[in-house]
């Protein structure tokens, strides 16, 4: 278990004090104008011993909302309120990354007043939305090419406010079946213009986002966390092997923070990525990379040991122990996480 408690140089702007990343964990509990509270604020403060904080998703602008009191970085309230968080996390010895998010068509019209959602393509989600089953997806609208390029800016200006708001830098949510994976996805991406219809194409989207976001904040405060293995708001094709295959040959050659897998289990197999999505990702990429998903501190340490991946994120654990770091590294017995816990921040 040593090798968690190491510090691990991620470039020459950040090194951590050990391999162990609080994962980003939404948790709807921000105020009626999106800024983070006092809570919240303590509760980050007391996980500030994880060798980074990636935040919870945070919404880029008002019409990427698809839950209940998710906060943002588009407003002078909300940055002044990421200060004072940013600034407790610090002042305990952490860094913190903000990850950056719109649900593209998993947002809802009625968390912005609005009259439609954008989406790559306008193929809705068949579901209703969680916490408010009464609220149904509508029918997506698909994003003009202006329309995609004021999306790339908003990411970039959102990064910016991150940095004023004192994050250390931006995880890009590119995972999960939300708007940037919407564009990776032959289930979500039925376009036929330079957005759509070949993995350069579909691939394109995300690596705008990367690119703007990197040259206004920097590539090593540029995070990004991909789902190649489709399992949450989008189904699964086969195609979609190949523009994973593309977009990672692309990353690869920029120097960004790290990559960081976005999966619930990491046991889980896809066929067309011939195994785990971490394995997959780790074949294509061999830069920092970030593993998740019911993985136990003893696991992680044997995966970074073999070389399987980098840095190991913890999730629903770390909700159940703010005192995580703490207990693995003396031993103790791990509070086991339940969802009933998600309606309160300790
Ligand atoms: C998540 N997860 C998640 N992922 C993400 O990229 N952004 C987010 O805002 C959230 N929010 C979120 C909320 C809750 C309540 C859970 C349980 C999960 C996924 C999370 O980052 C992680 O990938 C999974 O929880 C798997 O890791 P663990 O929990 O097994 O360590």
């Amino acid at each position: 278990m040593d090798i968690l408690f190491q510090p691990y140089k991620l470039n020459n702007t950040l090194t951590l004090a050990n391999r162990i990343l609080m994962a980003p964990l939404t948790r709807c509990m921000a105020d009626e104008n999106l800024v983070p509270t006092q809570a919240m604020l303590e509760y980050y403060e007391r996980r500030a011993d994880t060798g980074l904080i990636i935040s919870e998703a945070i919404l880029i602008r008002a019409d990427g909302q698809g839950y209940p009191n998710t906060p943002g970085l588009f407003t002078q309230e909300q940055i002044l309120g990421w200060r004072k968080v940013t600034d407790a996390i610090h002042n305990k010895g952490g860094k913190v990354f903000a990850q950056l998010w719109h649900t593209g068509r998993v947002a809802h019209p009625f968390f912005f007043n609005g009259d439609y959602v954008l989406a790559p393509s306008a193929v809705r989600l068949n579901d209703t939305v969680p916490r408010m089953r009464e609220l149904t997806y509508t029918e997506p609208k698909a994003a003009t090419e202006d329309e995609i390029r004021i999306l790339i800016q908003d990411f970039s200006q959102a990064a910016a406010n991150a940095i004023n708001a004192g994050f250390d830098g931006v995880e890009l949510h590119g995972a999960n079946g939300y708007l940037i994976d919407q564009f990776l996805h032959h289930n979500t991406n039925l376009r036929d213009d330079e957005f759509g219809g070949s993995p350069k194409n579909m691939s394109r989207f995300a690596l705008m986002v990367v690119d703007a976001v990197s040259q206004r904040i920097g590539m090593d405060r540029t995070g990004l966390r991909l789902s190649p293995g489709a399992y949450f708001n989008i189904q699964a094709d086969n195609r979609d092997r190949l523009v994973f295959d593309y977009l990672l040959s692309e990353l690869e050659q920029r120097d960004l923070a790290y990559l960081h897998v976005g999966i619930y289990e990491n046991s889980m197999t896809f066929d067309y990525l011939e195994g785990s999505a971490l394995e997959y990702m780790r074949k294509h990429y061999t830069k920092t990379l970030v593993g998740v998903g019911s993985i136990s501190p003893e696991e992680g340490a044997l995966a970074i040991t073999e070389g399987k991946f980098d840095l190991l994120a913890i999730g629903r654990p770390l909700i159940a122990n703010f005192d995580y770091m703490t207990k693995i590294k003396y031993g103790e017995t791990l509070v086991s996480y339940n969802d009933d816990m998600l309606s309160e921040l300790i």
